[in-house]
């Protein structure tokens, strides 16, 4: 179509697909990844994918790089033994025991510089520790820290005992902690008496305190201490990690040699039914993996700061805070509180005073920085060579913000898509081979197969600027074993839509991402965001079903739905739709609860934005709450087809009733 056929706003489209940014030279000559043969020698399925294990040390050699006889079962790296404790720790001890592993920037100006010689001695002081305990191989730790060196310390303990841990985001709430260590099975809770946000110290151990009363089980609680002293009430039957690491100075503790296959973690994460599903993570593949991708995505080097500004209580922190990047043997940054405290430059003083190489957020983050003004960078002297962003779509705008402002037009931005579920990068530009463009996640990582599908499973013609559903179509090193003690939800949650479910040839399986996507005809993948029943709020993955139980445990509420209203810091925001039983007031008080409701039942973090009193909710003749309608609503939308509901008729109303609000 010539162009002057086209309408403003086709154009514009036409013309942001055409604008890249090229890496600078000075990076591309000393990038890890240079050679785009790359992608066709890790695309061998599956020995590529040795390349990634050949990175690790390994105490015995696996048989078999990929088994895929029991779909959707897949198993890697067959028959090899490994320690992740000690990949990434004792194995960089000749060349870098003094080599900082984790810079420390605590809230209140404390700092610690732990070396890879002093992670070795806590790490070791730790795992005989928590021993000493009782813990053993396979046992089911859970931690809920927040960011303070107590949490990769603990993790890379359990790592070194081949306990697997399941860490709870610190922000969670008592019940959240309560049904997570429930559904783990776990008989232990590590904690800490508590941290700083925005430089005023949190009480944090009551959470547990409360969870031990929720729980189920009655799991052992260590807890660890902000400060040489309590700053708060710790109950006698708590277990204080300075007094067992005092009893156990000096001791090591031999790495417990796992099999490539058992698992390293658990993580739960939010889906569109029930409860929060256990992502469970191997050892081989995943630090494989994840060490590949730092290595070629994150562009890593041993001698490098690196700096992931996420909480390790997330997928991303586990995979590129912790286990990536120490893999690789460099120095990662941690810092305690928010960015904003006590200042909006917070991050760029830290990044000055560390000289941070490599820096990696989210676009949430990127928007606030771009809110607060480009006068915060300005004043500081730091100079990145490479970021990342994850989480979410970054809009362009504030991709060319990020891009200007804090790289200095000579760093190169990789925008990372993955999942929880997927361990690792699945789609990303390897920085050096391509070119950036701005909102767009760029091409599949190598040996990484997707494909875009229609919903009755009939491909989307491959760069045809189509949307379709994001399926994975050849299995990967970092993807999860399985959900947690429910392999049946595994298969119905990731395969069940798009696989022969009867056929035992992994040809004939296809994961399901969840995610709607387009790929340009340049083949660069757009991910668009979910379309299931999953929110994005700031980063932070959070099922619909989560938040509407937990509106509907409020008394005097009927029925509630949620829908995301999507905000121009948060990406999207939840919105409470509620009605009330016969006879109650429709009050602020009533709204209150429902709030205090969703904070206790997830976390303060996943507090709604609105709540929005309705008389019925929008239903399909069979019952189902048809949450898309009530999106449009939020969103300001059309209403789109309203014929399968039962009454067609609410929609208006609510939408009279919102307005009214
Ligand atoms: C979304 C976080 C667009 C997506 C690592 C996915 C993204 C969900 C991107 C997973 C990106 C993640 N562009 N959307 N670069 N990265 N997402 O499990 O909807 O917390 O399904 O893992 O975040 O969130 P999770």
């Amino acid at each position: 179509m010539p162009d002057d056929d086209m309408t403003d706003v086709q154009l514009e489209s036409r013309l942001r697909e055409q604008e890249y940014f090229s890496p600078p030279p000075e990076f591309v000559g000393q990038a890890n990844a240079t050679d785009r043969d790359i992608y066709d020698e890790v695309g061998e399925f599956p020995e590529g994918f040795d390349r990634y294990a050949e990175l690790l040390d390994w105490d015995e050699r696996w048989d078999r790089t990929f088994d895929g006889s029991n779909p959707p079962f897949f198993e890697w790296f067959v028959g090899g033994k490994l320690n992740a404790s000690h990949n990434c720790i004792d194995r960089h001890l000749d060349e870098r025991k003094n080599q900082t592993a984790i810079c420390w920037e605590g809230s209140d100006g404390t700092q610690e510089n732990i070396t890879y010689r002093d992670l070795y001695r806590r790490v070791n002081e730790t795992a005989a520790a928590l021993r000493a305990r009782g813990v053993e191989e396979d046992d089911v730790v859970t931690i809920h820290l927040p960011m303070v060196p107590a949490l990769p310390i603990t993790m890379l303990a359990c790592a070194r005992l081949g306990a697997p841990h399941s860490v709870v985001f610190a922000g969670f709430s008592a019940q959240a902690l309560a049904e997570r260590t429930d559904s783990a099975d776990s008989d232990y809770i590590v904690t800490i008496d508590g941290y700083y946000r925005r430089g005023a110290f949190l009480s944090h151990i009551e959470k547990t305190d409360e969870a031990l009363d929720l729980a189920d089980r009655e799991p052992d609680v260590l807890t660890w201490l902000r400060h040489d002293e309590p700053q708060a009430d710790i109950s006698d039957d708590y277990i204080r990690m300075g007094d067992l690491l005092d009893e156990h100075a000096g001791e090591r503790v031999d790495p417990v040699s796992r099999d490539a296959e058992d698992p390293l973690f658990l993580m739960y994460t939010s889906g569109t039914t029930g409860k929060p599903k256990g992502c469970q993570h191997r050892t081989g593949g995943y630090l494989a993996y994840v060490a590949a991708t730092s290595k070629h995505v994150l562009d890593i080097k041993p001698g490098d700061t690196y700096w992931c500004a996420a909480d390790i209580g997330w997928i991303t922190g586990h995979s590129y805070i912790v286990y990536g990047p120490l893999a690789l043997g460099t120095t990662s940054v941690m810092y305690e509180d928010t960015p904003d405290h006590p200042h909006k430059g917070r991050i760029w003083e830290i990044a000055e005073k560390y000289d941070v190489d490599i820096f990696h957020t989210s676009p949430t983050a990127v928007r606030m920085f771009m809110k607060w003004g480009e006068e915060y960078p300005e004043r500081y002297d730091f100079d990145f060579r490479h970021m990342t962003t994850v989480g979410e779509p970054i809009q362009p705008e504030a991709w060319l913000w990020y891009y200007k402002h804090i790289g200095g037009e000579d760093a190169v931005i990789v925008d990372t898509w993955w999942q929880t579920e997927t361990g690792g990068h699945l789609l990303t530009n390897l920085p050096a081979l391509d070119d950036m463009k701005p909102g767009s996640a760029g091409r599949a990582a190598p040996g990484i197969e997707p494909a875009l599908l229609d919903d009755s499973g009939e491909n989307v013609p491959e760069a045809a600027g189509q949307a379709g559903n994001l399926v994975i179509e050849r299995p990967w090193p970092s993807m999860l074993q399985t959900v947690y003690g429910d392999d049946e939800r595994f298969i119905d949650t990731y395969w069940a839509d798009y696989s022969d479910t009867d056929s035992d040839d992994w040809r004939d399986w296809t994961y399901k991402a969840g995610d709607g996507a387009v790929q340009s005809q340049d083949g660069y993948w757009r991910v668009l965001g979910r379309l299931d029943d999953v929110m994005n709020v700031a980063g932070h993955r959070l099922g619909t079903m989560e938040l509407e139980s937990a509106a509907a445990e409020v008394e005097q509420v009927a029925e509630a739905a949620v829908a995301p209203r999507e905000d121009a810091q948060k990406g999207e925001v939840p919105d409470v739709y509620a009605v009330v039983r016969e006879g109650v007031e429709e009050s602020d008080a009533v709204r209150a609860e429902i709030v205090s409701a969703v904070e206790a039942e997830i976390g303060k973090f996943a507090r709604p934005a609105n709540v929005v009193f309705v008389d019925d909710l929008p239903k399909t003749r069979s019952g189902k709450i048809m949450r898309r309608i009530l999106e449009n609503i939020s969103n300001g939308e059309d209403l789109g087809n309203t014929t399968t509901l039962r009454d067609p008729s609410v929609p208006e109303q609510i939408r009279e009733q919102t307005v009214g609000e």
